[in-house]
């Protein structure tokens, strides 16, 4: 049983959308609630993509400098030009992750798509060591889903 209740969050997201929430409500509901599942999710970002570049538009967490990344860039800007999600277990372990504090042990990026465009990503920062598992992904990624169609 994962950590994080995607279905919950969805929930949550369409009865803001009926409500009017608007783009920035929405975003910014999602990285609150992601967060408030507790460990392993330490900092949600919700990145999006102005061409080139990823934009951060809400987080709830630590404070990044990493407020714009350019695709192909750090884990964030890898995933959207891989066109692939990416868990990172050891950020440690890898060399183009971008840093923003000595806490953060993994990584895990779930990319927000609709149809064959890619809109952003939801990045979650953890402290601890490779926490995501394929349950915590699929959680993860109803929630990008959600966005790509409320948005
Ligand atoms: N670590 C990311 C940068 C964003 S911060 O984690 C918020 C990366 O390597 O792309």
């Amino acid at each position: 049983m994962a950590v994080l209740n995607g279905d919950r969050i969805v929930a949550a997201l369409r009865g803001a959308f009926a409500r009017d929430a608007g783009r920035q409500g929405l975003l910014q509901l999602a990285a609150d609630r992601i967060q408030a599942a507790g460990p392993p999710y330490t900092s949600v970002y919700l990145y999006m993509l102005h061409g080139d570049m990823l934009e951060l538009e809400a987080f709830t967490g630590r404070v990044t400098d990493h407020t714009r990344i350019p695709v192909g860039k750090g884990v964030c800007g890898t995933a959207v030009a891989t066109g692939e999600d990416q868990n990172v277990g050891d950020v440690r372990a890898i060399g183009n992750y971008l840093a923003c504090n000595l806490d953060t042990r993994s990584e895990l990026v779930v990319l927000i798509r609709r149809g064959d465009t890619i809109l952003g990503q939801i990045d979650v920062d953890s402290d601890v060591p490779d926490p995501f598992t394929p349950e915590e992904e699929a959680e993860t990624r109803k929630v990008a889903d959600a966005l790509a169609v409320l948005l």
